[in-house]
């Protein structure tokens, strides 16, 4: 079976894939398989078209969107699906939403509606008319107070109703008489999601403004039985969720990575007062560690001595020399991501003194003895949990590129970031940075940029890393 791998595509191919991927809603990887022939695992286009309404949240994962105060209510169908609205409604829940759940009957034939009611800490509806019922609220008060209605699972026939304007029950009302943003997730055998009827019922539920998240495909619950119509996962319809009433939370598509991120200088002492240094501000390590935060890596950011403020997502440790940021790191691990910014002393004076060594009149500067640092970033290449990405940075003054292949190679490392550091580039303790990515398969010049857009792009590069980096075809 042949490979290939996006990051090896040149800019132009991978913006091209990027752009039709975008436009049809797909994730690089399916747009790929598609252009190569290869549907083993995406449906037919016809049938997806309408469908991806919303963003394909697969690979972005808006887990820490915070839904407090949303109140939501969720409309469970009848299908085999049903039983995932457990887990989707704890999910919920868990980021602060209120969930109202009302079933259709069909529904309680697969779930029960003491669960359901248990997980979401609230009546379960499911009677147009519930007289007896001292909860009873009446549809349009149920539909009014959500700020959201989500169906899911969405039957054919739940959305056949919806279609046409059915009210011919308490689901079927609600809907009919809301004026709030419905999100469905459908949730049925691929046969009836290709019926001509369904796919008229997709069209008019999309032009009505109805928001869709899936089917997805893979195996049914019947046996022998595969294709599209799979609901979604319950994290997808969080993400989509989170999409509709969190418009501008990013996405999180490094969710469930850890990265560790050195930055800044570090300081060797020679005595109590004074130290080996350099110039690094750590700048441009604060700013990668927090892109990596935003996009949802867990980032544990070890800092040597330096004076800007800690970034506001990543964890921050401090340290002073080599020998502690080594440690720091080592303890953090294991780690997805490593990115080694700072800029570590490699000498460190042999004996440091414990009291503040003297001038003496009429003697020369005592002559310093030097041993060599631990090298950190060379460390976690040999380690035995040594980072699936390991990314370190080359500040040269001459042979930029030279110096960095071999470095990328002597210290086991997937990808050097290089820049020139001669003093009329004023990148030491300035704004501006002018990089090379350096990897096995190329090198990539990257205009002048700030340090924070060097540190988005750099993320920019390891979220396609992580989310399509080998297709198989
Ligand atoms: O060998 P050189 O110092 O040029 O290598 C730079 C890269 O190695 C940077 O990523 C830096 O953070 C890392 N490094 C390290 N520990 C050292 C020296 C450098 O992690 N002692």
């Amino acid at each position: 079976m042949a490979s290939i791998t996006v990051r090896n595509l040149d800019e132009n191919t991978k913006q091209a894939l990027r752009e039709r991927a975008a436009k049809n809603g797909r994730s690089m990887e399916e747009e790929a398989r598609l252009l190569l022939g290869d549907t083993r695992d995406t449906p037919d286009s016809e049938y997806t078209s309408h469908t991806r309404i919303l963003p394909r949240v697969q690979d972005e994962i808006l887990d820490s969107t915070d839904l407090t105060d949303k109140r939501i209510l969720l409309i469970i169908g009848g299908g085999i699906a049903a039983y995932k609205c457990l887990d989707l409604i704890r999910r919920l829940r868990e980021r602060g939403a209120a969930i109202r759940p009302l079933m259709t009957k069909a529904a309680q034939e697969f779930v029960t509606p003491l669960s359901v009611s248990a997980i979401a800490n609230d009546k379960v509806f499911s009677e147009i008319f519930d007289r007896d019922d001292e909860h009873d609220i009446g549809h349009i008060r149920l539909s009014r107070e959500a700020d959201l209605i989500v169906v899911a699972p969405a039957t054919a026939d739940l959305m056949a109703k919806m279609a046409q304007g059915h009210a011919d029950n308490l689901a079927s009302t609600v809907l009919m008489a809301t004026d709030k943003p419905v999100l469905i997730a459908p949730a049925m055998n691929p046969q009836m999601w290709m019926h001509p009827a369904t796919q008229r019922n997709i069209k008019t539920l999309d032009s009505d403004g109805i928001q869709f998240i899936g089917p997805n495909t893979g195996e049914m619950a019947e046996s022998g039985e595969a294709g599209f119509g799979r609901m979604a996962e319950p994290m997808e319809i969080v993400s989509a969720i989170g999409h509709l009433l969190v418009p501008d939370s990013e996405p999180k598509p490094l969710f469930g990575k850890r990265a560790i991120v050195t930055s800044g200088p570090t300081h060797e002492p020679i005595d109590p007062v004074r130290y080996i240094a350099n110039r690094s501000s750590g700048k441009q390590g604060h700013a990668i560690a927090e892109a990596l935060g935003r996009a949802g890596a867990e980032v544990i950011l070890v800092s040597g001595p330096v004076t800007i403020p800690d970034p506001k997502h990543p964890e921050t440790i401090h340290v002073q020399t080599a020998r502690e940021m080594q440690k720091a790191v080592e303890t953090a691990l294991p780690a997805d991501i490593a990115v080694m910014v700072a800029a570590v002393a490699d000498w460190r004076s042999v004996d440091e003194a414990d009291e503040k060594m003297k001038k003496e009149d009429g003697k020369g500067p005592s002559s310093l003895k030097l041993t060599e640092n631990p090298d950190i970033l060379k460390t976690l290449g040999h380690h035995k949990k040594r980072p699936s990405l390991l990314i370190g940075f080359a500040a040269e003054t001459e042979n930029l590129e030279k110096h960095a292949q071999a470095k990328l190679k002597r210290k086991n490392a997937d990808w050097i970031i290089a820049n020139d550091v001669s003093p009329e580039g004023g990148v030491m303790g300035g704004e501006q940075n002018t990089v090379k990515l350096i990897s096995k398969s190329g090198v990539e010049d990257w205009p002048q940029m700030n340090k924070t857009d060097v540190a988005r792009r750099l993320v920019d590069e390891i979220i396609e890393h992580f989310s399509v980096e080998t297709l198989e075809v």
